[in-house]
C-alpha cells in the first residue's frame, strides 16, 4: 500500500461518498487528516472511523463557498504547527437537466461550489504550500468534465472548468513543486448519485441505465476512487502532474 505516513491531508466534503472514503483511506496510509465539511455531523462521523482504526487527525466545520471558513481553516492548520502536504477538492455538488431544464440559479450554485470552491480553498492553502516548494492537490471533477452526459449540462459546465483549473495550475505552479491532478470517476455509488435519482421519474430504471453505462456494467465503489486518490497524493506519483485521470469502468472507451 502506497503511504501517507507523517503527512497532513484536509479533504473536502469529506462527510460522506468520495470524500469519506478518500479520508478513511488516507488515515489508513498514515496521514493526519483534516476532515472538512459543511456538516459538522457527518464530517465527525468519519473522523470517529478514522479514529477507530488508529488513524489520526480532526474536524474542521468548512464550507467551501466561504471566504471566512477557508481562512479559518488556514489558521487552524498553521496553529496546529503541521503544515498541509495534500489537499483533496471532493466537496461537490449536481443538478439534472438540458439548458432548458436548468435555471441561471442552479447553473451559479453548481459553479459556487464546484469551481469557486476548488478556488477558494487553493487559493488558501497554495501560499504555505508554496512556502515550503512542496504540496499536492487533488480534484474531483468527473466524466462529466471530459466528455458530454445527457440532462448534465450546468454539471458538465462546472467539472470541465474543474479539469481547465487543474492543467492551468499544474503548469504554473510545476516548478514550485507543487503537483495538481484531476481523478474523474464515472458513477459511484454513493448519495450524491442517490439524490440524482431521485430527480427522476423512475428512479429504479434510471438506476439500471446508469449502471449501463460503465462498460463494466456497474457503478463504482467509493473505496476504488479513493484508492486512485492515495496513488495520486503519495510520493510514487511524483512524475504526474496536470492529468485528468479517468477512473469509468471503461465509459469513455466508447459505445
Ligand atoms: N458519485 C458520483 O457518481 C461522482 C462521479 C463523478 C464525480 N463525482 C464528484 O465527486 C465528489 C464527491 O461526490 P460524492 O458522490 O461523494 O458526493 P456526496 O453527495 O456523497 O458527498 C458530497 C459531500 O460534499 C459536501 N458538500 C457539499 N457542498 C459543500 C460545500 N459547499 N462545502 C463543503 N462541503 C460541501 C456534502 O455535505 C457531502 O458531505 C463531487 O465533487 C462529485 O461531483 C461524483
Amino acid at each position: 500500500m502506497f503511504s501517507l505516513a507523517r503527512k497532513v491531508a484536509l479533504v473536502t466534503g469529506a462527510g460522506s461518498g468520495i470524500g469519506a472514503a478518500i479520508a478513511q483511506t488516507f488515515g489508513r496510509a498514515g496521514a493526519f487528516v483534516l476532515v472538512t465539511d459543511r456538516e459538522e455531523r457527518t464530517g465527525r462521523e468519519t473522523l470517529a472511523r478514522i479514529q477507530t482504526e488508529g488513524g489520526q487527525g480532526e474536524f474542521v466545520l468548512l464550507d467551501v463557498t466561504r471566504l471566512e471558513d477557508c481562512e479559518r481553516a488556514v489558521q487552524r492548520v498553521l496553529a496546529g504547527g503541521r503544515p498541509l502536504d495534500v489537499l483533496v477538492n471532493n466537496a461537490g455538488v449536481g443538478h439534472v437537466g438540458t439548458i432548458l431544464q436548468t435555471a441561471g440559479q442552479d447553473l451559479d450554485r453548481l459553479y459556487a461550489v464546484n469551481v469557486r470552491g476548488v478556488f477558494n480553498v487553493t487559493k488558501a492553502f497554495l501560499p504555505s504550500m508554496l512556502q515550503r516548494k512542496s504540496g499536492v492537490i487533488l480534484n474531483l471533477a468527473s466524466i462529466g468534465g471530459v466528455v458530454g452526459i445527457r440532462d448534465r449540462l450546468a454539471y458538465c459546465a462546472s467539472k470541465f472548468a474543474v479539469v481547465g483549473l487543474t492543467k492551468a495550475m499544474a503548469l504554473d505552479h510545476a516548478a514550485d513543486g507543487i503537483r495538481v491532478n484531476c481523478i474523474c470517476p464515472g458513477r459511484v455509488e454513493t448519495p450524491f448519485v442517490a439524490a440524482r435519482l431521485k430527480e427522476y421519474p423512475d428512479p429504479q430504471r434510471a438506476y439500471q441505465e446508469m449502471a449501463a453505462t460503465q462498460a463494466v456494467g456497474r457503478m463504482g465503489k467509493p473505496e476504488e476512487i479513493a484508492a486512485a486518490a492515495l496513488y495520486l497524493a503519495s510520493d510514487e506519483a511524483a512524475f504526474i502532474t496536470g492529468t485528468a485521470f479517468l477512473i469509468d469502468g471503461g465509459w469513455s472507451a466508447g459505445k
